[in-house]
């Protein structure tokens, strides 16, 4: 909770003290005493935007967590110099792909399909990833997406290679669950047609016929949040709430999505609460900070959380008000702490693959 009022206000007189040379980005699950101070807040792929837009700020404060800081610096012009409040601010779903993973996962598909066939794997990385392997991923011709965009993002990687139903693969990483999703609910492909890479084990635990045969080739990655959503909560939120409309995150488990009657971005579960009819009842499987704001956001309508358990993003959390205050008002003295920046030669990689999904069609 704001609990602290002389650290709103200390936030306040910052914020107005920097004036037109700070520019506060905050995702959708940040603390409410951090979006109070957001100039723009928004899903990856509107903060992407956003960045890209090169806001008319030399300080871009980015509440969210570090690989959306890494983008925004990349796609900030040089002089522009980004912030992230806390520097423990991660993604333990970033971190499930390590460079060095990647690099050797790629050397083992061209061992079991051959140099020639591994030109026809299109990586497509979501943008919970570090900028390195945004970087691996704009080297080898792929595209990064964000959860607004997978379907258009796979489209787009399955059309260098023949169409949906050509011979391409897509190496899609971190995050299976996504990837999973998105290829059977949005292209109509098949479960059968996934395999999924363990990094952790020889040839990513797979056999050269598996990988041959597959379509999709999943990173084994997860949200730690989104994976604790069960389909007992659901059946249990169907039992108990007549008419309830369930919508989740597609970091959510496929079974998951399966039983849902909605499924999208942070910001298309805002957009999709918005439009729906007074009175609507809905349970959401997201993060919790984002399901209490929906709740203040729409008192009109009834919004249940999809577990009982509490589910926040630890390290979307870490950055609170304390970290804002110090990250502002140090800028106020002339001091810029936290900065995040990214190698020139990663970024420039990184930024290939980024332009490539901001140009993707909309
Ligand atoms: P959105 O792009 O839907 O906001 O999701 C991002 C996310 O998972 C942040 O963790
Ligand atoms: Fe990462 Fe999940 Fe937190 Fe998003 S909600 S920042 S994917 S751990």
């Amino acid at each position: 909770p704001t609990s602290d009022a002389s650290l709103v206000e200390r936030a306040r007189r910052a914020k107005a003290a920097l004036g037109d040379r700070v520019f506060v980005l905050g995702h959708h699950y940040q603390r409410d005493e951090v979006i109070d101070f957001a100039d723009v807040t928004g899903d990856s792929f509107k903060l992407a935007q956003q960045a890209a837009a090169r806001p008319q700020a030399p300080y871009v404060v980015f509440c969210g967590v570090h690989f959306m800081a890494e983008s925004a610096d990349i796609l900030t012009a040089d002089d522009q110099q980004v912030v992230l409040p806390d520097l423990a601010a991660g993604c333990s779903m970033a971190d499930m792909a390590a460079t060095a993973q990647v690099e050797d996962a790629w050397d083992d598909l061209a061992e079991l399909l051959g140099e020639d066939a591994l030109a026809s794997v299109t990586p497509v990385t979501y943008m919970n990833s570090s900028a390195a392997i945004k970087a691996f991923t704009g080297r080898h011709e792929g595209t990064i997406c964000t959860s607004s965009n997978a379907a258009t993002a796979l489209r787009w990687a399955f059309e260098r290679t023949g169409g949906v139903d050509g011979p391409g693969k897509v190496l899609f990483l971190p995050d299976q669950h996504l990837g999973r999703n998105t290829w059977v609910r949005d292209l109509g492909g098949s479960l059968d047609d996934c395999v999924v890479w363990d990094p952790h084990r020889p040839m990513g635990g797979l056999t050269r016929e598996q990988v041959r045969a597959a379509r999709m080739i999943l990173w084994r990655g997860h949200c730690s949040v989104h994976g604790r959503f069960t389909t007992e909560a659901v059946e249990q939120a169907r039992a108990e709430i007549p008419g309830v409309r369930v919508i989740v995150h597609p970091e959510c488990r496929y079974d998951v999505c399966e039983l849902a009657d909605e499924i999208g971005s942070t910001e298309r579960i805002i957009a999709t609460i918005a439009a729906a009819p007074a009175g609507t009842s809905w349970v959401v499987g997201t993060e919790l900070n984002l399901v209490n704001r929906l709740r203040q956001m729409f008192p009109e309508q009834r919004i249940a959380f999809l577990e009982k358990n509490v589910c926040y993003c630890s390290t979307m959390n870490r950055i609170d008000l304390p970290h804002l205050v110090w990250a502002l008002e140090s800028l106020v003295e002339g001091r810029v702490v936290n900065r995040i920046q990214v190698d020139p030669d990663v970024a420039h990689w990184a930024r290939v693959a980024l332009s490539r999904m901001l140009s993707l069609p909309g």
